[in-house]
């Protein structure tokens, strides 16, 4: 929830067309299979794969924060046996590419209350969190057991101080105190909402929603959205003009 510390509302709304923080919600994967006669767990396994292809491009293009929607806090409500394997399939997707993210000196962060995944998941993310905690320049962030509402109810119970709380207060208490607002948020599969996903951060984000379900979305669709970015104008409640004046 950090701005360049240099940076006024202004210039940020006039600065370059990379985006710092890229967020994604990765949807389609159950329809992605069933157009292909395939378990809906296959799709995730699919799914899985362009995670890896997502984050090699976002770290080539020079994006510093990626965060993927990997397990909402709503995700629990599906069969059991489809959570089972998300949890399974998270726990082989981290050891297998683990070593990658070292290698690329990719930091590995999480938001969400990763307190209810299971015990081997949980012992996975801290270690490979300790492994890359030294890496300052490009960030993967996995929202897991995340919702926004969850969020900011833990949030406003970290809160100690007394009578009247100011937004401040509530954004250095949210998991994503130490990180920047997304400036772009892709949701793919063609459904267009937000799905308790960074409400409170997303008050300025650009949305890009894609048909392509997520097992499809590769390193061109990225680029494709990111060129989409680069095109829109972020005003902050400025007007072009404004922008247009360097005072
Ligand atoms: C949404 O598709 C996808 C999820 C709820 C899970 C996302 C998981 C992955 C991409 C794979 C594993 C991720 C990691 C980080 C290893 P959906 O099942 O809602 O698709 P549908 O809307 O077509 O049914």
């Amino acid at each position: 929830m950090i701005r360049r510390k240099t940076e006024t509302p202004k210039k940020i709304a006039r600065c370059g067309s990379i985006p710092r923080h890229v967020a994604i919600i990765m949807d389609g994967n159950g329809r992605w299979a069933k157009e292909r006669g395939l378990s809906r767990v296959s799709g995730h396994k699919e799914g899985a794969k362009r995670v890896l292809e997502v984050v090699e491009e976002s770290v080539k293009s020079g994006i510093e924060y990626l965060t993927l929607y990997a397990f909402s806090s709503e995700n629990w409500n599906r069969p059991k046996l489809e959570v089972k394997a998300l949890m399974k399939l998270l726990l082989a997707s981290l050891k297998k590419y683990g070593k990658l993210f070292i290698e690329k000196e990719v930091r590995f962060l999480t938001i969400g209350d990763i307190s209810a995944l299971p015990k081997d998941c949980q012992d996975a993310l801290n270690s490979l969190k300790k492994q890359t905690e030294n890496f300052t320049k490009s960030n993967l962030v996995l929202a897991l057991n995340y919702g926004s509402r969850d969020e900011l109810v833990r949030a406003v119970n970290k809160i100690e101080k007394k009578g009247k709380v100011c937004w401040k207060d509530i954004a250095e208490n949210l998991d994503t105190a130490k990180m920047p607002d997304p400036d772009l948020i892709i949701r793919t599969s063609g459904e267009m909402r937000l799905s308790n996903y960074l409400l409170l951060q997303s008050a300025y984000s650009e949305l890009y929603f894609t048909n392509v379900y997520w097992p499809d979305f590769n390193a061109s669709q990225l680029e494709k959205a990111l060129c989409e970015y680069a095109k829109r104008e972020r005003r902050y409640g400025f007007t072009t003009e404004q922008l247009k004046t360097n005072d």
